[in-house]
């Protein structure tokens, strides 16, 4: 075989993965999952929409200032007004690059812009020109391609590398194809659209049909050299392609694909599992690559041919992808300089020594109640650390519970709410619903339980366990975490967490594609 081409890894985690529901991220979280796609050494971060809100201005600027070794990226539409703001944003980047697109499918641009076919082409031109004057790295993306006329992309894609764009985006942003289909438009396009050769190809898929690993990688096999995807398969309903997925895959079976991706394979459950902490989106245990039983060999057979000679049931090695690499870090009598640096390794910025001090404090009451610390369980300190620092109308303070055989369980909590304790109490159907009422009783907030769901987050009786609540009121949908060895504590510190970003932690913001 010849040598292998690079086939660039293009994440959108936080820009596409948080358009999942609730999974709005604040700027220093973002900034947490970038520095991690940075040491996994993903090519392209694409940071976010810079023009969706002040805030996501401020998380792409700051993943642009800190991020040195991938390409960092901002979403424009085909607008004046966004592309410059995306310019602006990624200004200070080692390499930045925009990623402006439109509309091209008859659906999308009669019943949504309501502009004809000519005037989208005149637009995604002015915008790839406008986007060179800040830098030569442009993509341009033609949103639906999937259910656009093959001529009318031919005559778009033409117009934009003519324009200036150096990559071509080829989304099935409705996760309508099936890799035959797909495979055989991409390699179409590639050979029908002049100046091709000048641009690398890509292609983004979303996973409603449970397909976008498949059309990605049959993308790849037609030409593709990019491909867009996220971590965990976040993304807008049903998802995007999950990176792990299309990287391993590519790896695996590299007797069939003529690429090789420069990822460091040992930071993707570290990064699955941090995605899933900070947006509040469990993995599922059947989940390839990242699932909790993913590596793990229930039936008799398959583990007895596992310990004779591992490769007759695993095509991967768990170690490989990062499992187990979070080791036991840190226990009781650990000092500050060790907490410090084992943060720092896991790529968690402390800001200030107040900060440090705080933080330091809350590990040593959570070494006092489990003898063990391990890096999942650092995160999740970290997270709570700054989830509470978000907007604290509402904080946890303490907590009282009751349940006995026969008798309604009962909640006694103190909160804090805008600077003042206050006690409150509930009876429920269980601890946790008891105690979601108790908060309510205080907070009136009216707001719809969407999800509750609990994680342990290391294994053991001792460990953590993670709490996510989705709530929802008047629109805007909100994810709140919350970590304890008490799991109802945890469930409690969820709800608060999710109630202070529904009261202006993370504001509801554009979503570019609406
Ligand atoms: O799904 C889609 O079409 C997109 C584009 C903005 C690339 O997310
Ligand atoms: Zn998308």
């Amino acid at each position: 075989m010849s040598e292998k081409e690079t086939l660039i890894i293009f994440d959108t985690t936080l820009r596409d993965g948080e358009q999942s529901p609730g999974a709005s991220m604040t700027r220093e979280e973002k900034l947490r999952i970038a520095r991690q796609l940075e040491k996994m050494r993903v090519d392209v971060i694409e940071a976010g929409f810079a023009a969706a809100s002040p805030g996501d201005f401020e998380a792409v600027k700051g993943i642009a200032q800190t991020v040195r070794e991938s390409t960092v990226c901002s979403l424009a539409r085909a607008s004046e007004k966004d592309v410059r703001t995306a310019g602006e944003a990624i200004a200070p980047a080692a390499r930045g690059r925009i990623h402006t697109f439109i509309a091209t499918s008859p659906i999308h641009m009669e019943k949504k812009l309501r502009m004809t076919p000519d005037a989208v082409l005149e637009a995604a031109v002015a915008a790839v020109k406008l986007a060179r004057q800040f830098t030569d790295d442009v993509e341009f993306s033609a949103e639906d391609a999937v259910r656009s006329e093959t001529d009318f992309l031919c005559r778009i894609f033409e117009a934009v590398i003519a324009a200036g764009a150096s990559t071509i985006n080829v989304p099935d942003t409705v996760g309508y194809s099936l890799p035959e289909v797909w495979g055989a438009r991409i390699r179409e396009l590639i050979e029908r659209v002049k100046g091709a050769e000048r641009v690398i190809w890509s292609t983004h898929c979303h996973n409603d049909l449970g397909m976008a690993v498949a059309n990605s990688l049959a993308a790849v096999q037609a030409g593709a050299r990019q491909v867009e995807c996220t971590i965990n398969g976040l993304g807008e309903r049903a998802g995007n392609a999950s990176l792990e997925e299309i990287v391993m895959a590519v790896r695996t079976r590299a007797d069939l694909f003529n690429v090789t991706t420069r990822l460091d394979i040992s930071q993707i459950v570290p990064a699955s599992k941090l995605v899933s902490q900070i947006t509040g989106y469990p993995v599922q245990p059947n989940k390839a690559i990242v699932g909790a039983n993913a590596f793990a060999h229930e039936s008799g057979i398959h583990q007895d041919g596992v310990l004779k000679h591992r490769e007759t049931y695993e095509i991967m090695r768990a170690e490989d992808v990062g499992w187990g690499a979070n080791k036991l870090v840190l226990g009781k009598l650990s000092g500050r300089n060790a907490f410090r640096t084992r943060l720092e390794e896991l790529g968690i910025a402390i800001e200030s020594e107040a900060q440090l001090n705080q933080a330091f404090a809350r590990f040593k009451e959570l070494a006092d109640k489990k003898s063990e610390i391990f890096d999942e369980d650092l995160q999740a300190l970290m997270s709570d650390e700054e989830v509470t620092s978000i907007n604290e109308r509402f904080r946890f303070v303490a907590a009282c519970f009751h349940s006995e055989t026969g008798e309604p369980p009962r909640a006694e909590l103190t909160l804090s709410v805008d600077g003042k304790e206050t006690t409150c109490r509930a009876t429920g159907a269980g601890p946790v619903d008891a105690a979601f009422q108790a908060i309510e009783s205080v907070a009136n907030s009216g707001a719809k339980l969407l999800l509750y769901s609990v994680n342990a987050i290391t294994t053991g009786t001792d460990a953590q366990g993670e709490v996510t609540v989705r709530l929802s009121r008047d629109g805007k949908v909100t994810n709140g975490q919350g970590a304890d060895t008490d799991v109802i504590v945890a469930s409690a510190k969820a709800y608060v967490n999710a109630l202070n970003r529904l009261y202006g932690g993370v504001p509801n913001k554009l979503n570019p594609q609406v």
